[in-house]
């Protein structure tokens, strides 16, 4: 492991604003940071896969009255994120080491508004198809989580993982809100009207695959109820 790695390995289990699944039961839901005092009332958004937590920051910049949670199995990524965070001042920002497969165990039910899947691992070999962060098992954790009405956003230079998403929430009864070829195109339909984050965020991922050549698909979809008091 290079030595930059390692010093972000050992930084970041110092952050306060970080925190670690533990390893083997869940602690109660209300000993974790999100559900505490000081965010009640504040709507919930979830970044799964969020390596550097780009897309948390700048959501969180934007609404000081969003708790932004960015998550991640790989440490060394949170801690660029979490120090990027408090550089910035931002308390409404917090990182979670964890698998996604777990997070259900850790947010109450119907207490998140939206859930963003931002270059999630596209898993092309056909035995890590159910890997993918839009397959249904995903589909129905997301659903449990989400408040009514309540969407997933989906970011991808996949053309594959796009088009698996849009099948995939058809196919578990979920309804796809917005579908965007190209969201940085200059004249494609729906790109201009599809919301903070969309296009106005880029990641440095997002920004590589974008000099390689890669457009970048968006989706949007709900799962279950669509109105909050169905
Ligand atoms: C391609 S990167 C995208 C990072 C970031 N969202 C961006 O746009 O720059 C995918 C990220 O998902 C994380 N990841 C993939 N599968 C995961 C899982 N099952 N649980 C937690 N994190 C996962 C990886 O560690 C990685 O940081």
């Amino acid at each position: 492991m290079g030595k930059t790695k390692l010093h972000k390995y050992e930084r970041v289990q110092h952050l306060p604003n970080v925190t670690f699944s533990p390893l083997g039961e869940s602690e109660s839901l209300g000993s974790y940071p999100w559900h505490g005092v000081r965010y009640k009332g504040m709507e919930r958004v979830l970044e799964l896969g969020c390596g550097k937590g780009e897309h948390t920051l700048a959501f969180a910049a934007a609404d000081p009255f969003r708790l932004c949670v960015g998550i991640d199995s790989k440490s060394h990524r949170i801690c660029v994120g979490a120090e990027k965070a408090m550089a910035l001042g931002l308390e409404n920002v917090h990182f979670f080491r964890v698998h996604i497969e777990r997070i259900r165990e850790f947010f109450a039910p119907r207490s998140i508004q939206e859930i963003w899947l931002t270059f999630p691992d596209p898993h092309l070999k056909k035995r890590t198809i159910k890997n993918r962060l839009s397959a249904a098992p995903f589909l129905d954790t997301y659903a449990h989580l989400l408040i009514p009405g309540g969407r997933v956003h989906l970011k991808t230079d996949s053309e594959v993982l796009y088009a698996y998403t849009r099948e995939s929430v058809e196919t578990w009864g979920g309804r796809v809100v917005a579908a965007v070829n190209d969201i940085h195109g200059a004249d494609t339909p729906g790109a201009d009207d599809s919301g903070f984050g969309a296009r106005d965020i880029v990641s440095s991922f997002e920004a590589s695959a974008r000099s390689k050549g890669a457009t970048i698909k968006y989706l949007a979809f709900t799962l279950g109820c669509d109105r909050e008091g169905d």
